[in-house]
């Protein structure tokens, strides 16, 4: 029988259920039923137009050649250029690395900084895509519970409290996916210090960065006093509505960025030339485009959570960021994946249960805002006619 390695055996673990009832709702949808779909992550925008002309015109042009494997220059200076315009600290070229996506950013920056069985601090609720890498990478997961009554904001000495001996690395996720939780700039300021003073690196994914509602993002950078041991991750795929393009980036140290040189250099072997070029245009010229999605996203939480505060039996929490509302149901049903399930049975919507990201969600569902507002407000719909009947 043929022997795979160690890796692929670990990434065969069976898969949380995490998509089981999105997975169910599409295949309702392709056979014809009328499925209201709020379980994805993906925007429902367009890339704004000009992005796309730019890419194009630059596929004409034959930038379509290899790219160095960090990032062509003008795209890294883009990327530094927007740090130095929303952080204190100056941002220099050498400090940026290009990645496909957010998520080979995180990948690199990870397998640069830990070994096997080495403790990597978390907190639950977690982006579903983490647990696969961390698993893979085949590090000691250290949990830290988020609590809806703190907003599912971690605190500092829950973060400080679970750094172990063994651990190197803090990941965090602010605004983070599904709470939309923002970590105060205090709070990440504390922890980076922390991490300073014992050598351990604080990772911080800011994927959502550009979709913060009521207060600007801080992000690790701006509130850091210092930069060493500190890796923010940030792209394009949900402020640009760009998730197919593939485009994220690393800022941290100089000499880090080296090895996530080498790593890219033995892994991506760099991004698509017209790619990075359409990306430079839009972190270049992207105030408008940004602005007036957030707008729309502000307006749908709004919308939806007004219309779901009338619905007795539900709690939605109204996010501070993102593109989700988490909901709970725990007045209603105990089991948040039975809730999903019966949901999407009887009344067609198909929302996550709050378990697939970790046990401080359980008891409450995710509720998409990346569909326009009359399929949001149909959404909401279902959903009281569902408990209605309960
Ligand atoms: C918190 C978080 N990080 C990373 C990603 C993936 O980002 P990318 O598509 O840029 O790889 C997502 C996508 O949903 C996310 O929610």
């Amino acid at each position: 029988m043929t022997r795979y390695s160690e890796l692929a055996r670990r990434l065969d673990a069976p898969a949380a259920d995490a998509w089981a009832v999105h997975d169910r709702a599409l295949a309702m949808q392709r056979s014809g039923e009328p499925v209201v779909v709020l379980s994805i992550g993906d925007p429902d925008f367009r890339t704004p137009d000009p992005i796309i002309d730019n890419a194009v015109s630059h596929l004409r042009i034959g930038r379509t050649h290899y790219s160095p494997a960090l990032g062509e220059i003008n795209l890294r200076r883009a990327v530094a250029d927007y740090e130095n315009r929303v952080s204190p600290h100056d941002c220099a070229v050498d400090q940026v690395g290009i990645f496909p996506g957010v998520t080979a950013g995180l990948f690199a920056a990870l397998s640069c900084l830990v070994d096997r069985g080495d403790g990597v601090v978390v907190v639950d609720p977690q982006y579903v895509g983490y647990m696969p890498m961390l698993l893979g990478l085949d590090v000691d997961v250290q949990m830290v519970r988020a609590r809806p009554e703190l907003g599912f904001e971690p605190t500092a000495d829950e973060i400080i409290d679970a750094i172990q001996d063994h651990t190197r690395v803090v990941l965090l996720n602010t605004p983070g996916n599904p709470t939309g939780a923002i970590i105060g700039a205090e709070t990440l300021q504390r922890v980076l210090a922390e991490c300073q003073a014992r050598d351990i690196w604080l990772v911080t994914d800011e994927i959502y960065s550009m979709f913060t509602f009521d207060r600007p993002h801080v992000s690790a950078r701006t509130a850091a006093e210092r930069l060493d041991n500190l890796v923010v991750v940030d792209g394009l795929s949900k402020s640009h509505a760009m998730t197919g393009w593939r485009v994220g980036w690393t800022v941290a140290p100089a000499e880090f960025t080296e090895h996530l040189g080498r790593f890219a250099e033995m892994s991506i072997f760099g991004c698509p030339q017209f790619v990075q070029d359409a990306a430079a245009f839009a972190l270049n010229n992207d105030e408008y485009y940004v602005r007036d999605m957030r707008d729309e996203y502000r307006r749908r939480r709004n919308a939806v959570c007004d219309r779901l505060d009338s619905i007795q039996g539900l709690t939605a929490r109204r996010p501070e960021a993102g593109m989700f509302v988490m909901i709970d149901v725990r007045e209603l049903y105990a089991d948040d994946q039975q809730f999903a399930n019966e949901l999407l049975d009887t009344v067609g919507l198909s929302v996550l249960p709050g378990s697939a990201f970790g046990e401080s969600t359980a008891g409450h569902v995710r509720f998409s805002l990346v569909q326009p507002l009359n399929v949001l407000m149909e959404g909401c719909q279902r959903l009281e006619t569902f408990v209605s009947r309960l």
